[in-house]
Formats: C-alpha cells, structure tokens, sequence
C-alpha cells in the first residue's frame, strides 16, 4: 500500500467510499451525495494549497483516504485545521486509517496547520481509538449536535496540537 496525493482521477473512488457512511452511517453529517460539479469543489476547496487530500493506493484500488479542511476562514484561525479519514469497509481493521491520519500529521506543519481538530459521533469506537492512539485528545462533547436516521447525535471534539504546547 502506498499513500500519495490525490489526484482529481480519485475522485469517484473517493466518493464511492464517502457516499457509504453518507446514505447507510453517522461518521458524517452529510446526507446527501455530492454531484460532479460539488465534487471538483471540494477537491479544489484547498486556500492557500494548505489542506492536503491523501489516498491509500492498493493494488488498482483506493483502500481509503484522508484529508484537512480549513477550519475558519477568519484568518486568525489559520494555523487549526479539521480532518477527515474514511477506509473501505473491506479494508477496515488492517492499518489503512492509521497510515493515513499519520501522513496527515506529517504533511500538516509543513503547511503551517499547528492544531488539528476532529469532529466525532459518539458511538464511534474505531474513529476515537484511532485518534486517540495518534495522539488527540478529547476536548468536549457537544450534546444533540445532530440528527441523522432518526438518532440524535452527540459529537466529541478532539484535538491534537503538533507544536509542543500540547
Ligand atoms: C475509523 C476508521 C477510519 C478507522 O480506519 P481503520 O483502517 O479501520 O483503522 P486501523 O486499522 O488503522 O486502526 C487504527 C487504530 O484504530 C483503532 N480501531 C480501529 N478499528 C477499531 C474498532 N472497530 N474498534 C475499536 N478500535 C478500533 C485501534 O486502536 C487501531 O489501533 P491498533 O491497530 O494499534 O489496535 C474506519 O473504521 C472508517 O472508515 N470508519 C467509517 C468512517 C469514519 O468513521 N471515519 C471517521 C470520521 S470522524
């Protein structure tokens, strides 16, 4: 496996693993599937080239990705980023997300992106575990943040800080 920059020519793949916990999960808010043209968007939606899309590349497929979003646009809010990984369902389990969240923190100072925050659903162990064994810790909870197929959601906020102050 290999994890690289990703290209526009991903993006099908890419979506093809978002639009599962879109339509059928609660890891993401979204409940409706990008078209072609909000898919350019998002992949394009990088200011300043400072929030990285990355894929793991496994054989002719994509076992996952992982990316930065800006946070804020005010721009004292420059230096915090959020992320996001997702993994084929198939792929789970096997080090896919570890990998890629790694690569994240490592392209993320290079970009001046010090703080990172992750959004996730409470009753998600897999994606708390794997922040939490990369180091973020949990910062608050926000109660009944959300509602998606029927569940009212709370959402833990974690952060991991890559400048020392943590
Ligand atoms: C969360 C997710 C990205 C994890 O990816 P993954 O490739 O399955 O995770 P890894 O195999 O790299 O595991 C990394 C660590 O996460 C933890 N973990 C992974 N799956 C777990 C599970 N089902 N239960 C508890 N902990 C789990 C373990 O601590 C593991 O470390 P270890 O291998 O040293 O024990 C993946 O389950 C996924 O895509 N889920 C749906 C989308 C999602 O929830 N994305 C995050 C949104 S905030």
């Amino acid at each position: 496996m290999i994890v690289r920059a990703a290209t526009e020519a991903d993006l099908p793949a890419i979506f093809e693993i978002y639009d599962e916990q879109v339509l059928h999960g609660t890891s993401t808010f979204d409940t409706v599937p990008k078209n072609e043209a909000q898919r350019l968007e998002w992949f394009h939606a990088n200011p300043g080239g400072r929030y990285p899309i990355v894929v793991a590349e496994e054989g002719s497929g994509i076992a996952g990705w992982a990316r930065l979003y800006q946070w804020s646009p005010r721009p004292a809010y420059d230096r915090t980023a959020e992320n996001a990984v997702y993994v084929r369902i198939d792929a789970r389990g096997r080090g896919v997300g570890r990998q890629l969240l790694a690569e994240l923190l490592r392209l993320a100072p290079e970009h001046d992106v010090l703080t990172i925050i992750a959004r996730i659903v409470d009753g998600n162990p897999a994606s708390l575990a794997l922040h939490e064994a990369a180091g973020f810790t949990r910062i608050g909870l926000m109660r009944r943040a959300g509602e998606k197929h029927g569940l009212v959601l709370d959402v833990w906020m974690l952060q991991r800080v890559l400048d020392g102050d943590d």
